[in-house]
């Protein structure tokens, strides 16, 4: 099932079929049949190609660079939900965290995978209705799940001849910050927050008392089809990057904003992920959520307040202009060297483009550093590459690593 497809009542009948099918036992839930098509992971030897409606499938890259699929994962059965596309993978301890959501409680479920690949027992996390939870985030100690109020609702979609998913602005947002490790969600403790939705984490880290989650924020967000796809629609509303503090002393929260206009598809040198880092390179969105350019932005910088627009100045370090009719996918920050004993921000950034006027597709390497308007390298591609979601980097290590499988 692709969710653009869950509309009105050919949708319910979609959905309707795949639970008979499910409770038939002809499929194995609704797994085994996703798309796979959201984001791509490296842990344990493997590279997981992810969608977060179904688990995780291991691919492998070939000598000649085709893919080959080796098949779902379900960690020896130990997996029995579906698995988001946005894991995280602490770069100090090796180990892979995890959450799948569901319709059915419980809602969402919270998974650790050691550094060899054991899949610990499952976290169940209680939330009143089914949400949509497409990201987290962790910490050196925290796990940060959000509960917003975009919810599971194949009624509506009858209705209303709306999403499956449907955006309640009347109900805050919540995000709740449990020990990593622990064994059940007892410990978790739940932060307020004005009403909102977020696609995208870039990252999150612990400050004494504090945690901070930096975020790319939507603000009445109307989440419509375009082209078949779930597009966000921009016109009437931002999305935009945001700081948020979680005071474990207090149980306050709070946010302040960081961009002036659409960014989102956040990234990071990921050696610093769940810890205190500076720099978070985003993607520019036009009205109808088109890439339009990549920015860098520097948490240690304020924000120019008086800005309306994205431009270099304030926090904005940078901005690659991807040129008028070209528009881009993510852009994937890879470090120089790997590791935090070089600066933060020397590395590339790398991602796709394509020309609309002249329908070709290239490959662009920029650097992170200076974002200078020169590229690296440019590869022209000889077929077209489709927007899509996300991307990811795989090292030289992780490649001959992978061909043992
Ligand atoms: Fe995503």
């Amino acid at each position: 099932m692709k969710i653009g497809d869950l509309k009105g009542l050919f949708g319910l009948l979609m959905v309707n079929m795949q639970m008979l099918r499910a409770k038939l036992k002809v499929l194995d839930v609704s797994y085994g049949n996703g798309t796979a098509n959201t984001a791509l992971v490296y842990h344990h030897g493997k590279l997981l190609a992810l969608s977060e409606a179904d688990k995780p499938y291991a691919v492998k890259v070939l000598e000649d660079g085709d893919l080959q699929t080796l098949g779902m994962l379900d960690y020896d059965k130990r997996l029995q939900h579906s698995f988001t596309a946005h894991p995280k993978v602490d770069p100090y301890t090796g180990e892979m965290f995890t959450f799948g959501y569901a319709h059915t409680p419980p809602y969402i479920t919270y998974r650790v995978i050691s550094k060899d690949g054991f899949m610990h027992d499952p976290v169940p996390i209680t939330v009143s209705d089914p949400i949509m939870m497409h990201d987290f985030a962790i910490t050196e100690n925290y796990a940060i799940f959000m509960d917003l109020p975009l919810y599971f609702r194949p009624k509506e979609m009858v209705k209303e001849n709306k999403l499956i998913f449907t955006f309640d602005d009347t109900k805050k947002a919540r995000f709740g910050i449990l020990p990593r490790y622990a064994k059940n969600e007892a410990q978790m403790k739940w932060f307020e927050l004005p009403n909102c939705f977020i696609f995208h984490n870039a990252n999150a880290w612990e400050e004494e008392d504090e945690v901070v989650l930096i975020t790319c924020r939507l603000d009445k967000p109307d989440l419509d089809m375009v082209n078949g796809a779930v597009k966000e629609k921009l016109e009437n509303f931002s999305n935009e990057l945001y700081e948020m503090r979680f005071n474990l002393k207090t149980g306050l929260a709070s946010q302040k904003r960081l961009s002036a206009s659409a960014v989102d598809f956040p990234r990071v040198n990921e050696c610093y992920t769940g810890r205190k880092q500076r720099y978070v390179y985003g993607t520019i969105l036009d009205s109808i959520a088109k890439v339009t350019g990549i920015i860098k932005f520097d948490l240690h910088a304020e924000p120019d307040e008086e800005k309306t627009k994205l431009e270099v100045g304030g926090n904005v370090r940078g901005i690659f202009d991807l040129g008028p009719g070209r528009f881009g996918s993510e852009a994937v920050f890879v470090p120089r060297e790997p590791g935090t004993s070089s600066e933060e921000d020397v590395g590339y950034l790398i991602f796709f483009s394509h020309d609309e006027k002249t329908g070709k597709s290239s490959v662009n390497v920029i650097d992170a550093k200076t974002m200078s308007a020169d590229p690296v390298a440019v590869v022209e591609l000889p077929h077209r590459v489709p927007y899509g979601f996300h991307a990811f980097f795989v090292s030289e290590e992780q490649l001959e690593e992978q061909a043992k499988l």
